[in-house]
């Protein structure tokens, strides 16, 4: 049954929906109302705080990455499980109807939760690309798809089915992006709004 506990550990860590919380602590309303709608830290940074915004990213990081650490240690076989958990509970949190956010900054948690190289490749693409685009999106997919590359190149072959299908689940929660950017839409990080 370790598959299910740490399922439902991740899903449940994963659900806490940090950005929508503190945007509301903070005074600034319901994150989802603005800019587009997510709950995640780029959307957060949209209210004009990054104070807030790194809050969000940091407490997003770390519900991703401590169900899957308390997973090696209390339910080993289901490390892959408490991973996939964690996303699912970002994106489709069960308090918020279902409707949560992308997935990116749990998922590097979730990366370095898994191991400390995964989770380093997944910062490199991540904060490389943001840095050199400005566009969160695009380096946000970029990363959850080089977090399952790097999965199979550096042996971690248990977790390269749940990187994957973690990887398809955030491209496809980013088809508004994916559009935006096809249309040259999509703002960048600093940009106008
Ligand atoms: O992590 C979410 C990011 O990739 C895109 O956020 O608000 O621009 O849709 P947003």
């Amino acid at each position: 049954m370790d598959w299910l506990y740490a399922l439902l550990l991740g899903y449940i860590s994963g659900s806490i929906p940090f950005g929508l919380l503190l945007a509301m602590a903070a005074g600034k309303g319901d994150v989802r109302k603005i800019g587009s709608g997510n709950i995640g830290a780029t959307n957060v940074l949209r209210t004009g705080s990054k104070w807030l915004a790194a809050g969000t990213l940091l407490l997003d990081l770390a519900k991703g990455f401590l169900p899957v650490f308390l997973a090696w240690r209390y339910f080993p076989q289901g490390v892959p499980f408490a991973a996939l958990g964690a996303v699912l509970g970002h994106c489709f949190p069960v308090w918020l109807k279902f409707k949560g956010g992308k997935g990116v900054a749990t998922n590097a948690g979730v990366a370095f939760g898994i191991a400390w190289p995964i989770g380093l490749a997944y910062a490199a693409v991540w904060l490389g690309l943001l840095a050199a685009l400005r566009i969160s999106s695009v380096a946000g997919m970029s990363a959850v798809v080089a977090a399952a590359i790097a999965a199979a190149v550096l042996g971690y072959m248990a977790f390269v089915p749940v990187l994957t299908a973690i990887a398809v689940l955030v491209i496809f929660l980013h088809r508004e992006n994916l559009k935006r950017l096809r249309e040259g839409t999509e703002p960048r990080i600093g940009g106008k709004k």
